[in-house]
């Protein structure tokens, strides 16, 4: 069952490669900005332990079953799926689960680039000495007056998508591995300065009960988002770490790596939870404060202490960096299979792609300002309508694409995956791939994928729709 197929696209120079890039595309603004914002919004500890529970349980089997289906298949995924499937003697259309998390990953571009882009503008900001010395009251309307202005969230946006494009146009092994050997350890020591920070604040404790404080009655309502935040900080569901595995070397191990890659993932969410929480407290401010919650409690505490804005000045400068890995590792998956497709450059087939993204991006700019009465999806008292401006309930712009692939392409894909590395390929290919010595241990990583990752995503569907 042996496996000679080459990638056209490039290999890592080890495995170490391999872990670099995808705890570079799982450590993002998925860690630092979303996590500890829908611990406010879903309640706190009841939200933590069911996003732990899906990570372990689900996130972290179905990023194995994607490392070893890329790795098989050494191609973009929609074709390794596609190639896959046949030598399997199964059905082509498998490959549609890949391309559906194709358009997936592009649409989360499309508003990860706005919202990286404030990471930029809060650079300039401390940089200029902006915040020494801020209340609560002034951070928040510091935070309101930058998504007010469509224009200068439309430079930091197109800034960031340039830059993504650039990385992905030269080639991803070439560019980014450097920096991001040194970035994402910096990344961390600046994550546990700030809980420093947060301990002096005296509200740790509260900080520390609200994260972890479990009320079995607040379950229900954040389950479906508690998996979906957990494919989202993960990146999986997508192909993003499908395509990273296609460029892994064949003698790394499979499970130590993403394994190595879930821990590490969990550990900045939880530190960066840690560190936010008890200035939130600190600063009366809402922990339900929805997206504006890590852009409007850091500069409290950058402005407050001892070289404050010099040490907000290089955490900006890391959330920037740890979105950009995780950004071209939305873009890469789409740009791999057009290159593989059509044969054109790869620099103009990223220019072609990122563009786009640029252009739905726009929309999630336009959804904190002028464009905030635009609602999609809405239930209304007459019944329900995909768009409606002014409605009362509904989603914005900017809601709607982050529910539809959060909520549901997210985990709709990353099923697919486990099922199709469960019970699509042989098992001995897949025992070829993972190469794990221990039978006992085989069958037990084996059941989590074939079994209990597609039954957890199920639950939770079902779950949430006889809510
Ligand atoms: N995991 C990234 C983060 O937490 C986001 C991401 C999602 C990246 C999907 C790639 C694919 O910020």
């Amino acid at each position: 069952m042996a496996n000679d197929k080459v990638s056209i696209h490039g290999v890592w120079a080890s495995r170490w490669v391999f872990v670099l890039a995808a705890t570079g595309s799982a450590v993002g603004l998925g860690n630092i900005w979303k996590f500890p914002y829908m611990t406010g919004v879903y309640g706190g500890g009841a939200f933590v332990v069911m996003y732990l529970l899906c990570i372990a349980l689900v996130g972290v089997p179905i990023m194995l079953a994607e490392t070893l289906i890329g790795r098989r298949g050494r191609q973009s995924p929609v074709n390794a799926m596609k190639s896959l499937a046949i030598e399997a003697d199964s059905s082509r259309r498998w490959s549609l689960a890949a391309l559906m998390g194709m358009v997936a990953a592009l649409l989360i571009l499309s508003f990860y680039s706005v919202v990286a882009g404030w990471s930029l503008d809060y650079i300039l900001g401390m940089g200029r000495g902006d915040f020494a010395g801020i209340s609560g009251d002034g951070a928040g309307a510091a935070f309101g007056k930058l998504t007010a202005d469509p224009w200068r969230l439309t430079l930091w946006h197109s800034l960031f998508m340039l830059g993504t494009g650039l990385v992905i146009a030269r080639g991803v092994v070439a560019g980014l591995e450097r920096s991001l050997r040194i970035m994402m350890p910096l990344l961390f020591v600046l994550l546990l300065v700030l809980l420093g920070y947060s301990l002096t604040t005296g509200h740790f404790m509260q900080g520390f009960d609200f994260l972890f404080h479990f009320d079995p009655s607040k379950v229900q309502g954040g389950i479906l988002a508690a998996m979906g935040h957990a494919f989202f900080t993960l990146s999986v569901g997508v192909g993003s770490i499908m395509v990273y595995g296609a460029y892994m070397p064949k003698k790394a191990s499979i499970g130590a790596t993403v394994l190595a890659v879930g821990l590490l993932d969990t550990l900045v969410a939880l530190t960066a939870g840690l560190a936010l929480f008890p200035i939130v407290f600190a600063a009366g401010l809402e922990p339900g404060g929805g997206p504006g919650l890590m852009f409007v409690t850091l500069p409290i505490a950058f402005g407050n202490i001892a070289f404050g804005q010099l040490m907000g000045l290089v955490f900006f400068v890391l959330v920037a960096v740890a979105a950009w890995s995780s950004s071209i590792s939305m873009l890469e998956p789409a740009v791999a299979y057009f290159v593989e497709r059509s044969g054109q450059s790869r620099v103009r087939v990223t220019a072609v792609l990122a563009f786009i993204c640029w252009l739905i991006g726009m929309g999630t700019v336009l959804s904190f300002n002028v464009g905030a009465e635009a609602k999609f999806f809405v239930f209304g008292d007459d019944g329900f309508h995909l768009y409606q401006w002014g409605a009362e309930g509904g989603r914005n712009f900017f809601d709607s694409i982050d529910y539809l692939t959060s909520r549901i392409l997210l985990p709709l894909g990353g099923l697919a995956f486990a099922v199709f590395a469960g019970w699509v390929l042989k098992r001995e290919v897949v025992r070829d791939e993972l190469a794990i010595g221990h039978p006992l241990l085989f069958g037990l990583v084996y059941w989590l994928v074939r079994v209990v990752a597609p039954i957890g995503v199920l639950i939770v569907f079902v779950a949430e729709l006889t809510k």
